[in-house]
């Protein structure tokens, strides 16, 4: 059981590990902690809701999403990121405190 237990634990930590990993190709723009206007231009996108920021990222990869004109800059970023990572970078963010 204890075992159990560790195992559990350290899946855990992993994946919280994941997101912050995942984030680290984007902190050049949206800041370490996402607290930055990327370039000067977006939203800061700290504490952003999961839906809200997976959304926009679908948008990016879509090639659909383009609020400040730099779409597809953005576009570039995500255009390798499986869904499956953009859900933990959306987790991820969503935990981020302004
Ligand atoms: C080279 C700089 C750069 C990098 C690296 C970058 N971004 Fe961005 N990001 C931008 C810019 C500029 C915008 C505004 C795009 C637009 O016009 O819609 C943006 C917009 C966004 C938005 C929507 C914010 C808004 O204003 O609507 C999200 C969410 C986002 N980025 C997440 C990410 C994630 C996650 C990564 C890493 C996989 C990443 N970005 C990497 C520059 C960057």
């Amino acid at each position: 059981m204890k075992t159990l237990f560790a195992v559990l634990g350290l899946t855990l930590m992993l994946n919280a590990a994941d997101g912050s990993a995942l984030f680290q190709k984007c902190t050049a723009c949206h800041g370490q902690k996402a607290e930055k206007k990327a370039l000067g231009k977006s939203e800061i996108i700290a504490g952003w809701k999961e839906a809200k920021t997976l959304d926009a990222l679908k948008g990016y990869k879509a090639g659909t999403r383009n609020t400040k004109g730099m779409g597809a800059l953005m576009k570039g970023q995500v255009a390798s990121v499986s869904d499956a990572d953009m859900k933990v970078l959306a987790k991820y963010i969503a935990t981020l405190k302004k």
